[in-house]
C-alpha cells in the first residue's frame, strides 16, 4: 500500500513524468508544489469535487445575473432604430416562412475579415425589434444584416426569382412564386398587434393605419406617403417589383433592402463599456 502510493505521487519513479536532464526545460509544477498536494485531496474525494464545483459555478453565475436585475436595459441605445413599417414586417414574415435564416445569417462579428467584407458589426440595437432573431447559425450564402441598398430593386427581383441566372454557382433555390401571391395588408394590424404584445412600440396610431401604411410604401404616388414617413422615419416607398399590385416579391425586397440601413455609421460613436 505505501510502497505502491509512494510510486504514484514519488515524481522521480513515474515514467510519465518529464526527467529534467541536461538542457531540457521544465514543463510541469513540481508534484510536490502546495497546490498538487491539496488539489489531489480533490481530485480523489468525488463528493468534494462536486461540492466545490457548484460553490464555484454559484459564485460565477451570481456575478454574471445579479446585475440584470438592477440594469434597466442591456442594449445600448441607437439613433435612427424604429419598428419596421407594416409592408417590411409582412416581408421579415416572408423570410422567416421561406426558411431564408437556413441559409443566411444577420449578425456582423467584430472581426477584421467580416467587417471589411459586410460592414459595421451589428449592433444588439440593430436586431431589437425583431421576434424571433434572425441572427442564424449557418452560412450557406452570405450574411444579410447589411444586404440593403447593396443592390438594385430589379438585382433582387431577378435573383430572387432565378439566383443561378445571377450568380452561376449559386445553390440557392428559385423563389419566383413570391411575384404571383398578391397581398393585400388585410391582416397586418394583427401581425402589428403580435408584435406589440411581445414588445415591439407600435403606437395605437400606427396599429390603426397598419392596413393604410402598408399599402402606401408601394405606391410612391399615394396620399399616404407622408403619414407613412412621419410612423417610419426613413422608410422606402416605391414598387419594390416593378409589377402592378403587391405581392409577397414586394414586400420581402423592402424587407431586404431595408436591412441595416437604418443606423448612420458615419455619424455613430460606440458607447465605452460600461
Ligand atoms: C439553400 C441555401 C439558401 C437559401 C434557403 C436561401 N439562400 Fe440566399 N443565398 C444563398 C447562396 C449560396 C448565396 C450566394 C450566391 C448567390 O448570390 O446566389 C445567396 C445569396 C443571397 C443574396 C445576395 C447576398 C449578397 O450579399 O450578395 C440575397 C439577398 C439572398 N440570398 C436572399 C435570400 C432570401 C430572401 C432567401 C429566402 C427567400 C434566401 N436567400 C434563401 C443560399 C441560400
Amino acid at each position: 500500500m505505501t510502497d505502491k502510493n509512494e510510486k504514484l505521487t514519488d515524481p522521480d519513479k513515474d515514467p510519465k513524468v518529464d526527467q529534467l536532464g541536461e538542457g531540457k526545460v521544465p514543463n510541469e509544477l513540481p508534484h510536490h508544489s502546495w497546490v498538487f498536494r491539496h488539489h489531489g485531496k480533490i481530485e480523489r474525494n468525488a463528493t468534494l469535487l462536486l461540492g466545490l464545483s457548484l460553490a464555484v459555478v454559484t459564485v460565477g453565475g451570481v456575478v454574471e445575473i445579479a446585475p440584470l436585475f438592477y440594469l434597466e436595459n442591456t442594449i445600448e441605445e441607437v439613433e435612427g432604430m424604429r419598428p419596421y413599417a407594416p409592408l417590411e414586417l409582412t416581408g421579415r414574415e416572408i423570410y422567416v416562412r421561406e426558411g431564408c435564416y437556413v441559409c443566411h445569417s444577420q449578425m456582423i462579428r467584430p472581426m477584421r475579415d467580416e467587417v471589411e467584407r459586410y460592414g459595421h458589426y451589428s449592433l444588439a440595437a440593430e436586431s431589437m425589434y425583431d421576434h424571433p432573431f434572425q441572427w442564424g447559425s449557418k452560412r450557406t450564402g452570405p450574411d444579410l444584416a447589411r444586404v440593403g441598398g447593396r443592390y438594385s430593386d430589379e438585382w433582387h427581383v431577378l435573383h430572387l426569382e432565378d439566383p443561378q441566372a445571377v450568380v452561376p454557382e449559386s445553390v440557392m433555390p428559385k423563389y419566383g412564386f413570391l411575384s404571383d401571391r398578391l397581398i393585400d395588408g388585410e391582416h397586418v394590424e394583427d401581425l402589428l398587434t403580435a408584435h406589440a404584445a411581445v414588445g415591439v412600440p407600435y403606437s395605437e396610431e400606427m396599429i390603426e393605419n397598419a392596413s393604410a401604411d402598408f399599402t402606401a410604401q408601394a405606391d410612391p404616388l399615394s396620399d399616404g406617403y407622408d403619414a407613412l414617413l412621419a410612423r417610419y422615419p426613413g422608410a422606402q416607398v416605391r414598387n419594390f417589383d416593378g409589377q402592378p399590385g403587391i405581392s409577397e416579391m414586394d414586400a420581402l425586397v423592402a424587407y431586404l433592402q431595408m436591412l441595416g440601413t437604418l443606423v448612420d455609421f458615419s455619424t455613430f460613436t460606440p458607447e465605452p463599456s460600461r
